[in-house]
């Protein structure tokens, strides 16, 4: 927790994490491997898919979402929403 809110400290709302997404990340290039990249970046570096079981990811990004609307971002559109969790839950540490 400290260590997030530290990081939202520097949050310019810009793409200051373009060296920790550069690699890593398991198919990026794909639809919902570009929105998490462009959509969990904008507040702190996003976590690994695998680092959750796929339970767990809907739960998360459902309140990413709230702390999207908190804090003035545009929210993921319904679809964005949907790529992102099938993504995420795709390269999950399993659990489906
Ligand atoms: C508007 C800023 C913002 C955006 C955009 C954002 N997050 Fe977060 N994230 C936070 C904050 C604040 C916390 C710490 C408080 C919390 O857990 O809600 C956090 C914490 C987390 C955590 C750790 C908490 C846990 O329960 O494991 C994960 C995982 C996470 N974010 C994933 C994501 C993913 C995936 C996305 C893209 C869908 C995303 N974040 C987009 C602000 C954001």
């Amino acid at each position: 927790m400290a260590g997030i809110l530290a990081i939202m400290g520097g949050c310019s709302h810009k793409t200051s994490n373009t060296a920790a997404m550069a690699s890593g990340y398991p198919d990026p290039e794909s639809t919902g491997g570009r929105l998490f990249k462009a959509r969990c970046s904008e507040c702190h570096v996003p976590p690994m898919p695998s680092s959750r079981t796929a339970d767990k990811w809907p739960l998360i990004v459902d309140r990413m979402q709230h702390n999207r609307i908190m804090n003035n971002f545009p929210p993921l559109t319904d679809e964005e929403h949907r790529e992102i969790v099938t993504y995420l839950r795709k390269y999950s540490a399993g659990g489906a």
